[in-house]
């Protein structure tokens, strides 16, 4: 079959290569890709966000299955769109993927069938927002209401910071329309962990953990980023974590959303944190999380074609999942500046050190070839893979392939799965 994947960043990479696995895919389409996905895929210069031109090409070129993994398309309807044009497509349509789309339809949805997840109020006008900050307790965390690159979330410690934070969001406009309306937030203490998950509108089957690590710096120092590493799994999903949101998480928000006439069909993630008073959601993503999927998908057994045909054809509850007893790290290549200023263009040599590596993977992310040579094309740049018996061997593998790549202005956190076990 032909498959065409629509992205192209490290998560697109990551799925790519999976897709390659499978022996029903023949040849792989990736809209736009880059450098590194070219290896696998025939790169296809139209953006994620040209719907007419994505389906005009998958049509001329007999796509029978367009996987969609960024949150932008599928927010904006890309899969309504491929629907209607007759495209069999994977992930959700435009009224699901609002799990991720609008933070306070996701949070009214957790009220409503109380799945666990911080306290919070939604405002869509300032005034309101700032008269109730006057006798909310603090620190608290202010949340632009739509897609913002993930930096649409501000912790603040005093109401000064809070303040300024809703002028930020609400009134300067900092993200956009995302900024429309807001949600304030209890903060929460705890230990992240991120659960990716299947769901064919009824059935959720999830994948194994992993954690993010979101700031720039070590130390989790800097500002939010996309994410800068992951490791997978993580010892503290517990089995008795596991359990609880078993019982309270995954099924309900499945449910819940059917039950809204919103079924959710395709990739579900889960960002929960594990406070004392046990696991709560801090956010639902509508896709693979980037580099949890560097991590996650390297570790899957199954050919993720039959998952995914599964989830179209709603008959999850045939498939089990099964991963590796191992682990993977994932350390990211940053361009130094990211994620606020940073230089594009920058040559990089050494690509090849990672061909023929069983273990370790070189995901590109921000990479585009200009006259015969791999360049530097985005704040994220490589994400650097590995597998070992261990987190401890993953971190020491991961860490050692990341000396074999240079560009100028190469930047990488120097923690990522220290100190886990
Ligand atoms: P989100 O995009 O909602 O996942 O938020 C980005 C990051 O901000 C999360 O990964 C957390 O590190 C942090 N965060 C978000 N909400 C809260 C909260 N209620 N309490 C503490 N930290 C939070
Ligand atoms: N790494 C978190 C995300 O993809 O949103």
């Amino acid at each position: 079959m032909r498959v065409l994947i629509v992205g192209g960043g490290g998560r697109e990479h990551a799925i790519a290569l999976c897709v390659s696995k499978s022996p029903k895919v023949k040849r792989i389409y990736c809209a736009p890709g880059n450098a590194g996905i070219a290896g696998l895929a025939e790169c296809v210069a139209i953006a994620p966000m040209e719907f007419n031109k994505l389906i005009g090409f998958a049509k001329e070129t007999s796509i029978d299955l367009a996987i969609v993994g960024m949150d932008d398309p599928l927010v904006g309807g890309l899969i309504d769109a491929f629907e209607e044009a007759g495209i069999r497509c994977f992930g959700p349509n435009q009224r699901a993927a609002m799990l991720e789309g609008s933070k306070s339809f996701a949070k009214d949805l957790m009220k409503k069938y109380k799945i666990p997840t911080a306290a919070y109020e939604s405002f869509t006008d300032a005034e309101q927002a700032l008269l109730y900050l006057e006798t909310a307790k603090f620190p608290l965390v202010l949340k632009a209401d739509g897609l913002a690159l993930g930096k649409g979330v501000l912790i603040c410690q005093n109401l000064k910071e809070a303040k300024a934070g809703v002028q930020e969001i609400m009134l300067d406009k900092k993200f956009g329309t995302a900024g429309n309306a807001m949600v304030i937030e209890e903060f929460m203490v705890g230990r992240e962990v991120s659960v990716l998950s299947f769901v064919d509108g009824k059935t959720i089957k999830t994948m194994t953990s992993a954690q993010d690590y979101k700031r720039a710096g070590d130390g989790d120092t800097g500002l939010n980023t996309g994410g800068m590493g992951t490791f997978s799994p993580s010892p503290f999903y517990t089995k008795e974590v596991e359990t609880f949101c078993n019982k309270y998480v995954y099924q309900a928000t499945v449910d819940a959303m059917a039950a809204e006439g919103r079924p959710f069909q395709g990739i579900l993630f889960f960002g929960l944190m594990l406070t004392k008073d046990g696991p709560k959601v801090l956010e639902y993503n509508a896709r693979f999380g980037d580099p949890e999927a560097q991590v996650v998908l390297p570790r899957m057994e199954n050919d993720i074609i039959e998952v995914i045909d599964a989830c179209i054809d709603g008959k999850l509850h045939q498939v089990a999942l099964t991963f590796e007893d191992n682990a993977a790290v994932c350390v990211v290549l940053a361009s130094a500046g990211y994620p606020v200023e940073y230089e594009n263009g920058l040559p990089i040599s050494g690509l090849e050190a990672y061909n023929n590596h069983k273990d370790i993977y070189c995901f590109h992310a921000g990479t585009k070839w200009v006259d015969g040579q791999v360049v530097t094309a985005g704040g994220r740049v490589l994400g650097i893979s590995a597998k070992g018996r261990d987190l401890a061997e993953a971190r020491q593998k991961a860490y050692a392939a990341t000396e074999w790549v240079r560009f100028e202005n190469k930047y990488m956190r120097c923690d990522i799965a220290e100190n886990i076990q």
